[in-house]
């Protein structure tokens, strides 16, 4: 067919060229976008007298029809159409003639998809902070009731020191959290109008930018003509956010992973979440930790395409830039979907108290409460590491847990060691000593709960 940009050629592009530079098939999801670009750039065109109200009204009524028209799918999307850009201008004149040809007055198609992108971003962006809320909330729910929960800490995944259930989901909570707050900041520097921009160097028309950043709803208009219609920083700092929200659903799977592993037994993720094998019968399967573990990666290889593309191109607009949406889509996608299942994933599953509380008898997770027991009775922390290191070497040898020895054989490593250390060794007490702020006793957690639900309930999405 015909290019729009015809004029100065002499012949038609070849077929394989149409197939090969056209984005109308992963674009034409921008159409609602672009529409309300179009909308508000007529209506300053007309309110600045560019072209008359009659034309304006046209414009509009026509625009109205193609989306029906796309929207009932009766418009073909074919890659001769180029973009849907392209795509909605052929339709709208088509529908209302001669008129429709007046819409690109004073607009280029850089300014304008740069304007789309912007417009779709703040809309995914709020369905994935409406994603991370829910999570967090079942996140808190569950924390809540797991705040007496006693289980092994980790580090370096070895027994470290008991902590509360309650503390380690409240983790996430902070992660996810702050992952909603970044979002919330990405947002807030991608909200504004490229609109007006042209092609690289403004317009010569006496265009009225805040107007039209007015009628979309963002901030400002951008300052600078050369940078609105070039620079994709938005999406790659959308796409780092949502990097950063997959490495924190990453490792709590990871973690979900380990705990199902019956050596763990802390966890049983519910059937509905949960796969089998198609030879052993015995298998339950944790994929769906395991596929959002995965997907992680793609992600962030989404992320690394934009930044590669947008790494080494001279101002302003490259038809490189057009390869900046299908990574974007893909990662929303993919987050939005990770986050979708994740949460009832997270709501149904079962811990295993009992399992949890068995595990804090292995691996000496008291012995740091020893060493502290005999620092604050004067003796340096280096010398109570010491005794306390031998004491863990005596109890390993003779199979003992620290709860398991005598307050005689306490007394044979240091004669500071008095009856109080009995219970200063309980699994209990030493959670519940863990009272400094941000630590893991019930108390703090309590505490916690209560101010993650203040920091919602505070968070509102526009
Ligand atoms: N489809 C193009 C893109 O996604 C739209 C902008 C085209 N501009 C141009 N000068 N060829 O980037």
């Amino acid at each position: 067919m015909l290019k729009m940009w015809s004029g100065r050629f002499t012949k038609g592009t070849d077929e394989r060229m149409d197939d090969f530079h056209s984005s109308i098939h992963f674009d034409q999801r921008l159409y609602k976008q672009d529409l309300a670009g179009s909308r508000a750039h007529v209506r300053m065109l007309a309110a600045c007298g560019i072209i008359s109200e009659t034309e304006k009204e046209q414009i509009l009524s026509g625009l109205a029809k193609v989306e029906q028209a796309l929207e009932a799918g009766k418009l073909s999307l074919h890659a001769g159409l180029e973009d849907i850009h392209m795509a909605v201008e052929h339709y709208l004149t088509a529908e209302i003639g001669e008129v429709g040809k007046k819409l690109h007055t004073a607009r280029s198609r850089n300014d304008q998809v740069a304007t789309d992108l912007r417009l779709y971003l703040r809309e995914v962006a709020r369905q994935v902070q409406d994603r991370l809320v829910q999570l967090s909330r079942v996140l808190i729910d569950r924390a809540e009731a797991e705040s007496e929960t006693l289980m092994p800490g980790y580090t370096h995944l070895q027994p470290a020191q008991p902590i509360t259930l309650g503390h380690h989901l409240l983790a996430y909570f902070e992660m996810f959290y702050r992952d909603l707050t970044r979002v919330e900041d990405c947002l807030e520097r991608a909200n504004y109008s490229p609109l007006g921009a042209g092609a690289l160097a403004g317009v010569t028309y006496p265009i009225d930018r805040e107007l039209t950043a007015q009628l979309l709803g963002f901030t400002a208009p951008m300052a600078n003509s050369l940078d609105a219609v070039s620079d994709r920083d938005f999406v790659i700092e959308f796409l780092a956010a949502l990097s950063i929200i997959m490495v924190h659903l990453s490792r709590f799977c990871e973690e979900l992973i380990i705990w199902s592993n019956p050596a763990f037994g802390f966890v049983e993720l519910d059937d509905a979440y949960s796969t089998g094998s198609s030879i052993m019968p015995q298998k339950k399967n944790p994929d769906v930790p395991e596929l959002v573990r995965g997907k992680a990666g793609r992600v962030f290889g989404d992320l690394m395409a934009i930044l590669t593309v947008v790494k080494g191109i001279p101002l302003a607009y490259n038809k490189d830039l057009q390869e900046d949406k299908e990574a974007f889509f893909d990662a929303v996608d993919t987050v939005l979907a990770c986050l979708e299942i994740f949460i009832p994933l997270l709501s149904t599953l079962k811990f295993n108290r009992e399992k949890m509380r068995a595990a804090c008898n292995e691996g000496y997770l008291n012995a740091t409460d020893v060493a502290d027991y005999l620092a604050k009775k004067g003796l340096p922390f280096r010398d109570a590491h010491e005794i306390v290191g031998k004491v863990v070497r005596y109890a390993i040898d003779h199979g003992l847990r620290l709860e398991e020895l005598s307050l005689s054989q306490w007394q044979e490593f240091s004669p500071l060691f008095e009856p109080d250390i009995l219970e200063t060794v309980q699994i209990e007490a030493c959670v519940a000593a863990r009272n400094s702020l941000g630590g893991t006793a019930p108390a703090q957690v309590r505490a916690a709960v209560k101010r993650s639900r203040e920091l919602l309930d505070k968070f509102s999405i526009k």
